[in-house]
């Protein structure tokens, strides 16, 4: 297509690049996408199979209506709190177009999820970049930033940093706009943001069932927030934006909350033994509350990812400051781990 076709808002438009995706048949060790290193539970498989069926031909329900109920129970709220995503990406970008647009600025704390930053380019917005270093914690200034919209990835990526309750609650009580606090990662930490709803009227919570449902596949996240949020949310989202196979899916994963938290035990199980394994081996790491790790290693970080990558393992590199030093390792079974300190044992 003519490049003069395309809006000019996206003049040297940078996208977002996802993680590598090798084909499933190569072997890979993939500690690279946080995608969870078990499988979801047999009940969501048995689900999805009894979905297959004639039915197909119909759309699902707009509203995921099933999904957005069992979902509601778990969590004690009334389902016009709930709105369903194609993934939290999608839910993300709802946010974007029903709090910002044109002109608008969205503040996030940095480094955080890279994606926000194409989505200020796509939405014409500015974005309003709150720096941070070592250790990592919330910046002060992210509060009185009057940006109509927010974000904060908690705990982080890629630092896979907690921040504490009290300092995001701080940063939303001073907020004039909405602040969607992203908690991707939130069932391997030891609390979330949930007790916010109680309090504030401009928050919201998105999850995925991508990490500790191990339903990365599957495409499917929710938001949890205020009626009047989740109703702009819901009006501006896609007509049939998560389809039956997903929804049918999220329920019974939502059902069976004995895998979700064996899952969930298992990661941050094999987080603790990698964790020690890598400070032993010279690493630099920021204590993880999530199911990865940042972590920088005693030798430059780019030469030890392609040296990993020789031996079919792996791990993402965001290769620019402040963090082009430092590598993230999504959290592997028991076994994947081993060949990854067998590799790092090499390599370093
Ligand atoms: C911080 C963060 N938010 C949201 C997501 C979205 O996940 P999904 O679209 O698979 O639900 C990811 C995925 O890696 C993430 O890292």
């Amino acid at each position: 297509m003519p490049k003069s076709l395309v809006r000019k808002a996206l003049d040297g438009f940078q996208p977002y690049i996802p993680g590598e995706q090798p084909p499933d048949a190569e072997g890979w060790v993939k500690l690279n996408t946080n995608e969870s290193p078990l499988p979801p539970s047999p009940r969501v498989l048995q689900a999805i199979k009894d979905a297959a069926n004639d039915a197909l031909r119909l759309y699902p329900s707009p509203t995921a209506a099933p999904a957005r109920e069992a979902i509601a129970g778990r969590f004690s709220l009334d389902p016009s709190q709930v709105v369903i995503g194609n993934g939290g990406d999608e839910l993300i970008e709802m946010c974007f177009r029903a709090f910002a647009g044109a002109g608008d600025t969205v503040a996030y704390p940095t480094p955080t999820y890279p994606l926000l930053e194409p989505l200020c380019r796509i939405h014409e917005a500015e974005p309003s970049p709150h720096p941070t270093e070592l250790p990592w914690e919330l910046p002060p200034s992210l509060g009185p930033d009057p940006a109509p919209l927010k974000f904060i990835v908690n705990p982080n990526s890629p630092t896979g940093a907690l921040f504490p309750t009290p300092a995001v609650e701080a940063a939303v009580a001073a907020s004039s706009g909405l602040v969607a606090i992203d908690e991707a990662y939130v069932d391997f930490a030891p609390h979330s943001c949930l007790p916010l709803l109680e309090r504030h009227q401009n928050v919201v919570l998105l999850r995925t069932f991508s990490k500790s449902y191990g339903l990365a596949g599957l495409r499917i996240g929710f938001a949890l927030g205020p009626r009047d949020v989740i109703e702009a949310l819901s009006s501006v989202k896609d007509s049939y934006n998560v389809d039956r196979l997903a929804i049918v899916g999220a329920v019974a994963a939502i059902e069976d909350e004995e895998h979700h938290r064996r899952l969930v035990d298992e990661v941050v199980n094999n987080r603790g033994e990698l964790a020690g394994a890598l400070a032993g081996m010279g690493f630099d790491l920021v204590p993880s509350a999530t199911n990865f790790i940042f972590a920088r290693p005693p030798k430059a970080a780019a030469g030890v990812v392609a040296a990993l990558r020789e031996r079919k393992i792996l791990v993402r590199h965001y290769d620019r400051e402040p963090i082009a030093g430092w590598i993230r390792i999504t959290i592997g079974t028991r076994d994947q781990n081993e060949r990854l300190l067998a590799a790092l044992k090499e390599v370093l």
